[in-house]
């Protein structure tokens, strides 16, 4: 048989490989460029020496960004209020190619190095079983040394300079939205500006990692039940996370956002538990596109110190009236309709209280 084998050119699913060649696979070996560093040439090499049958090394970045990170930031999807999802969110673009090769190539087999205790094999299996019912996932585990590593943090982040270490004088960014994606990023005093979602999200990246934005130290629950500790840089999508809640929050009527802000959450842990490709999923991120429809305009912000500042805004689509909020325009607001809203969401309140005191009495 035949099975395609995502190959990251380390020792784990180079081990891999030259496993399934010994048990009388054919592999096919298929690297994505999602954005890491890495030399793929090398990888390339390493592959066809080891006995790669063909090599496939694909630049999904574009696609990354437009199909997977965009929803991520229109939902202001969260894992347990810290984790923005970097990790999970690139599983279901990196399996989905996996699949698109597997089935071109006729194989009904495909692999991966993810271990045996976390998410990602949750989640490169999910998508590969939601997109390739036939298929086979061979399995490998090898977490021996899942965790070994322990770095001091300073060693460690690759994508961000320490605040300590950043610039003395912030950027200041403005980032038009438009349905709730990012259309547009300018440099306010270099004048410079972005406008295809990989190059803003690469822009925003090197803005945050500059200003060592995104940098989190957190324990999460994994899906399968324990706790694990995480240390993650997320420059880019930081910055987008607090622009995008901005301009959201002035665009959209409110009880529309809280019903909203559930489905983010809903959201959040359907990526983090692998279920991208779920009949649940797909609902969820229909009702939450529809969410983005006003959410437009601009934000000014900036990045300083590891924070993002937000400094201003302004939309077409704003719903903030500034007169009606003002205490000498009236509008349609009389005082003594207040009165009675008052005194009958008191109702309860009173009663509360009153009850509370009947009870300590007994
Ligand atoms: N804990 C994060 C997640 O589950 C990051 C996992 C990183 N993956 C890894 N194999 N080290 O999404
Ligand atoms: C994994 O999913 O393979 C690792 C998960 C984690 O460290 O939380």
């Amino acid at each position: 048989g035949t099975v395609v084998l995502a190959y990251s050119g380390g020792l784990d699913t180079s081990c891999i490989l030259v496993w399934l060649k010994e048990e009388g696979y054919d592999v096919i070996t298929y690297l994505a460029n999602i954005g890491q560093v890495e030399d793929f040439d090398a990888a390339k090499k390493k592959a066809e020496s080891l006995g790669a049958k063909k090599v496939f090394i694909e630049d999904l970045r574009a696609e990354f960004v437009e199909e997977f990170i965009w929803p991520s930031v229109q939902a202001s999807a969260i894992y347990e209020d810290r984790y923005l999802l970097g990790t999970s969110v690139a599983r279901p673009c990196i399996a989905r190619r996996q699949i698109q090769i597997a089935r071109q190539e006729g194989a009904q087999y495909v692999s991966h190095g993810a271990t045996g205790k976390g998410n990602d094999q949750i989640r490169f299996e999910l998508t590969c079983y939601a997109l390739y019912p036939e298929v086979q996932v061979t399995p490998w585990s090898m977490d021996a040394n899942l965790m070994h590593i322990s770095h001091a943090p300073a060693d460690l982040y690759l994508m961000t300079k320490s605040p300590e270490d950043a610039p003395n004088s912030p950027d200041v960014l403005e980032i038009e939205f438009k349905k709730g994606v990012p259309i547009k990023v300018t440099h306010v005093k270099e004048g410079k500006s972005k406008d295809t979602p990989l190059d803003i999200f690469s822009y925003l990246n090197e803005m945050g990692g500059r200003h060592g934005v995104g940098r989190i130290d957190i324990v999460e629950n994994r899906f399968i039940g324990m706790k694990s500790r995480g240390i993650y840089e997320t420059p880019g999508g930081t910055i987008l996370y607090h622009a995008h809640l901005d301009i959201e929050t002035f665009t959209m009527d409110r009880e529309v956002r809280r019903i909203k802000q559930g489905l983010g959450v809903k959201f959040a842990e359907m990526l983090y538990n692998g279920f991208w490709y779920s009949p649940e999923c797909e609902f969820v991120r229909h009702c939450i596109d529809k969410s983005q429809e006003s959410v437009e305009g601009k934000v000014q912000l900036s990045v300083f110190k590891g924070q993002v500042y937000i400094l201003g805004r302004e939309s077409p689509k704003s719903l903030y009236n500034e007169e009606l909020v003002s205490m000498d325009v009236q509008g349609d607001y009389d005082p003594c309709d207040a009165s009675g809203f008052i005194k009958i969401n008191a109702v309860r309140l009173r009663e509360h209280h009153r009850l509370q005191g009947e009870h300590h009495s007994k």
